[in-house]
């Protein structure tokens, strides 16, 4: 039997490079393998701050996006959130099982509601238990996410196993699955912080839509440090992080991309790994505008993955109605 996959992404703002090699390349590579389910997180965007036409607009582009990168409707389900309304029932279900507790340790809802403060949105802090409720529906094994998403991914299992223990049996334990090389990309502007669709700034990512010429200027400006041997040292976060990007990209060992910059300076660097990303974001630039070009398409791809849903998320929530006494 294939292991069965579920990961999403949200709407809010333009993909960028971290999105692609921590989650949508890792997907797209281990898809014939698996039975995959992925998702446009819709409800997820509406915890913050946003604007309804965007929202619309960001849901129709990651779909183009998810498409173009090489999902293949044929192997995966691809669906909105919202379309499935079971999501939102199902994370009413786990509100009422969650111990606040475990939402409070969230590091994500910590560094979120530390700027957000008084205005901070109840959705926002129960979005683990929504986020359970994507992974759980499906009776998901694996769940392919960046480092980010680990603690989220693990409230999940928790929850499913909390569920088992009150109600009986009723859900599969997932597991996160995180690659090593690509899981956390750092920003290019403060390689301190991770790469983030909603930090503004011309030079903090790369977005997958960005032309050449602005990838070559991003990456020329990238910050990096005054010392001068490229080598991989995490202690030196920008050329670390530049140096991940660039092996992640090339699929080379440490060792070969050391020794191709032996001697080298900082932009010889920036101007080999501008050229990689290009060459890695072209064809996924064009199929985009392809796909994108027929909008029908789109409609079909989404509608074909609720219907092939349906059965699934059926059969869970009404064991789980039965199991809760709401039956
Ligand atoms: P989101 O939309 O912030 O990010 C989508 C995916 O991209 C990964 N990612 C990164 N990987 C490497 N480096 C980075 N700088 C970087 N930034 C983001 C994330 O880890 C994620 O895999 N809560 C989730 C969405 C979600 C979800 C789910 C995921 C909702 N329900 C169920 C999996 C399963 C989120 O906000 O991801």
């Amino acid at each position: 039997m294939k292991k069965r996959v579920f990961s999403g992404i949200k709407p809010s703002g333009t993909l960028h490079l971290g999105n692609y090699l921590g989650a949508i390349r890792n997907w797209v590579a281990d898809q014939d393998r698996c039975e995959n389910i992925f998702c446009v997180v819709d409800q997820h965007a509406i915890t913050v701050d946003y604007e309804p036409a965007a929202l619309r607009q960001s849901v129709r582009e990651l779909v183009g996006l998810y498409l173009a990168c090489g999902l293949d409707p044929e192997h995966c389900a691809l669906f909105v959130q919202s379309h499935v309304p079971e999501h939102t029932e199902l994370a009413w279900l786990f509100n009422c099982i969650t111990p606040m507790g475990w939402l409070q340790r969230m590091t994500q809802f910590k560094e979120k509601s530390e700027e957000q403060r008084e205005q901070v949105s109840a959705g926002l802090f129960t979005y683990p238990a929504l986020m359970a409720a994507d992974i759980l529906l499906y009776q998901t094994h694996e769940v392919p996410v960046g480092e980010d998403q680990k603690q989220h991914v693990e409230l999940a299992r928790d929850l499913a196993q909390r569920f088992n223990h009150l109600f009986g049996e009723t859900f599969v334990l997932p597991e996160p699955v995180i690659r090593k090389v690509g899981a956390r990309v750092m920003g290019l502007d403060d390689p301190t912080k991770k790469m983030s669709k909603s930090t503004e700034g011309d030079g903090h990512g790369i977005g997958l839509l960005d032309p050449p010429a602005l990838i070559r200027k991003k990456l020329s400006r990238a910050t990096t440090d005054s010392q001068r041997q490229i080598v991989f040292d995490p202690a030196r976060p920008g050329v670390f992080n530049l140096l991940t990007i660039f092996q992640a990209l090339s699929g080379q060992s440490r060792e070969e991309i050391e020794a191709h910059f032996a001697g080298k300076g900082y932009a010889q660097l920036k101007g080999d790994l501008a050229e990689l990303v290009i060459a890695a974001l072209e064809p996924i630039q064009a199929r985009y505008h392809q796909i994108t070009s027929a909008p029908e398409y789109i409609d079909q791809v989404l509608a074909q993955g609720v219907v092939r849903l349906r059965p699934l998320v059926e059969s869970t929530m009404l064991r789980v109605r039965q199991a809760m006494g709401l039956r």
